[in-house]
């Protein structure tokens, strides 16, 4: 039923974890950063310690003149299988992270000052990416296409999250398709970041911008989210538009850094062989994200959440809690660290983002933590019955 120890995890290994999610917040559970709390698949703990049995960390024999690894040409050979999505390696460049890739982009591809449309709230390195670009958020606040329509004409870039982070949202073929004529009528660029699209629930689908519109779409990808490899640092770009590419060429090469043997060793091992892992990590998930419902449902009725339909990551509207704009501030009180909403925007004003990608023993002890009362925090007790898990 758990081949690869999902709902096995304990707070005392979670606590020695080294990593940011669990180390930097000491003594609260971390429901934070977009980490999985999930060992590694063992395809990539395979892959890497038989690099390092090979006694090699050398400058690796990769083929193109541009410096791509075999991880590209699995990346192509996975988008169509699994997309239905047909590319060229060629048009392909690696990169050592996602927000990388996205800010050169906007770097080479548009000018200080212009719009860039955003739905929103939004990832915060999205938020930063344009400010510190100099360029102009035009924010959309719903998934409505009139309402990205009514943008469009103030901007000169769509920056897309699908599947939408913090939201949860896949965008359907209809929205990807008015996307697609909207970028057409108004002469936009498009940045597509898939990074969460091997995350997503049944009976959504993921589907790649790049199949709506070709020539305008530059996507930036990563198996870094689905395989929980984000500590290795690699993520390609695929190229549609020729003018993109012909300016990416016009640039020295070395300013998009080289990648990372262990993060392209990575990638690639869990692109080609890591699908067993990964099924079984979607199942998981979409079993904590119903649990995530029942538990609020329990223990915090007022909190609004609407079930994702893809990611691990749960949006919680906390304004009837009353607890300002900044809720992640109470519950950090209480002994949970969220993500904070206002990070994601002023739409993300008395929201707080909760990773649910732990066990569900774990999930359960951080939503009865939250709703512990303060009176019963310096009582050391809580509202709702502990799990008892240590
Ligand atoms: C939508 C989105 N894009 C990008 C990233 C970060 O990717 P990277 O670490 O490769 O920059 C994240 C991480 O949570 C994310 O949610």
């Amino acid at each position: 039923m758990d081949p690869f120890g999902f709902d096995s995890l304990t707070l005392d290994w979670l606590r020695a974890k080294p990593g940011g999610k669990w180390h930097k917040h000491q003594g609260l559970l971390g429901a934070w950063v977009a980490d999985m709390d999930f060992p590694p698949p063992p395809v990539v703990v395979q892959a890497l310690q038989g690099r390092l049995d090979a006694g090699d960390l050398c400058y690796p024999d990769w083929r193109y003149p541009g410096g791509g690894s075999p991880a590209s040409d699995v990346f192509c050979e996975r988008a169509l299988a699994r997309y239905g999505w047909s590319i060229d390696v060629g048009r392909v460049r690696e990169v050592n992270d996602v927000v990388q890739g996205i800010q050169i982009v906007l770097h080479l591809c548009t000018s200080a000052g212009d719009g860039v449309i955003v739905h929103v709230p939004a990832y915060p390195p999205f938020l930063h990416s344009i400010d510190d670009n100099r360029r102009v958020l035009v924010p959309v606040r719903t998934f409505d296409l009139a309402e990205v329509e009514a943008a469009a004409g103030h901007a000169r870039a769509l920056l897309l999250c699908n599947p939408h982070n913090p939201t949860g949202h896949v965008f359907t073929a209809t929205e990807l398709r008015g996307l697609a004529d909207i970028a057409e009528r108004h002469d936009l660029l498009i940045i597509a970041d898939e990074i969460h699209a091997d995350l997503v629930y049944h009976p959504h689908v993921h589907r790649p911008m790049a199949l709506y519109a070709p020539e305008r779409t530059v996507t930036v990808s990563a198996a870094s989210k689905a395989f929980n490899i984000a500590g290795l640092r690699y993520a390609l770009m695929h190229v549609g538009p020729q003018w993109v590419w012909d300016r990416f060429k016009s640039v020295p090469d070395h300013l998009f850094g080289a990648t990372n043997l262990a993060g392209s060793l990575a990638a690639e091992a869990a692109w080609r062989d890591g699908d067993e892992w990964l099924a079984a990590a979607v199942a998981h998930l979409d079993r904590q994200r119903h649990l995530l419902a029942d538990l609020l449902g329990e223990h915090l009725p007022e909190v609004r959440y609407t079930v994702p339909d893809a990611t691990y990551l749960a949006w919680l509207d906390c304004r009837r809690l009353g607890f300002g704009d900044d809720p992640s501030a109470a519950f950090a009180e209480r002994g949970v660290r969220l993500s904070e909403g206002p990070n994601f925007g002023p739409e993300g004003n008395g929201f707080a983002r909760l990773n649910f990608a732990t066990s569900s023993d774990v999930l359960r002890e951080i939503v009865s933590r939250m709703s512990t009362t303060a009176n019963d925090a310096s009582r050391g007790r809580s509202r709702s019955p502990g799990t008892g898990i240590r």
